[in-house]
C-alpha cells in the first residue's frame, strides 16, 4: 500500500495544529503508521531539503525547519500522496484553498504549517531519512 510522509512544521506544532491537522488525515480514512515529536538537526534538515540548496532562501528553511519540534508522520492509503498534497493546498497559502491546511491555516509561503511529499521517490526518501524501519507499524484497520 502506498505511503507518504507529511510533517507537521514548527509553526504548526507552536499553534497546537497538531491534533488538528492528524484529524483531517484520521477522518478522511488515512491509516498512521509512524509518527513523532522530534527536534531536526541541522544536517537532517540540509539533506531533507537537498533539492533546494541552491535556492536563495536555502539557509532560511534550514533555519526555520530547525526552529522548534516538528511532527513526523507516516501514513498509509490508497493514492495518500496525491490527495495529501490536495488535503494541504499550494505551497503559498495565499493560494491555498479554504477546507486546506495551508488555506485555513497558513499566512507565508515559508510558514505554512506542513510538508507533504511530491512524489512516490520522494516519499520513500523522506521515509527512510526520518524513520527507521522499527518505528514503522504494520496493522490492519477497518474502513
Ligand atoms: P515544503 O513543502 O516544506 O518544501 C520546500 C519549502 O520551501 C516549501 O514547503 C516552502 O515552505 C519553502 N519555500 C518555498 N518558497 C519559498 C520562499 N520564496 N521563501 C521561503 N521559503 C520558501
Amino acid at each position: 500500500m502506498e505511503k507518504t510522509f507529511l510533517m507537521v512544521k514548527p509553526d504548526g506544532v507552536q499553534r497546537n495544529l497538531v491534533g488538528e491537522i492528524v484529524n483531517r488525515f484520521e477522518r478522511k480514512g488515512f491509516k498512521l503508521v509512524g509518527a513523532k515529536l522530534m527536534q531536526i538537526s541541522d544536517e537532517l534538515a540540509s539533506e531533507h531539503y537537498g533539492e533546494h540548496k541552491e535556492r536563495p532562501f536555502f539557509g532560511e528553511l534550514v533555519d526555520f525547519i530547525t526552529s522548534g519540534p516538528v511532527f513526523a508522520m507516516v501514513w498509509e492509503g490508497e493514492n495518500v500522496i496525491k490527495t495529501a498534497r490536495e488535503m494541504m493546498g499550494k505551497t503559498n497559502p495565499a493560494e491555498a484553498l479554504p477546507g486546506t491546511v495551508r488555506g485555513d491555516f497558513g499566512v507565508t509561503v515559508g510558514k505554512n504549517v506542513i510538508h507533504g511529499s511530491d512524489s512516490p521517490e520522494s516519499a520513500e526518501r523522506e521515509i527512510n531519512l526520518f524513520f527507521n524501519e522499527t518505528e514503522l507499524v504494520s496493522y490492519e484497520k477497518q474502513d
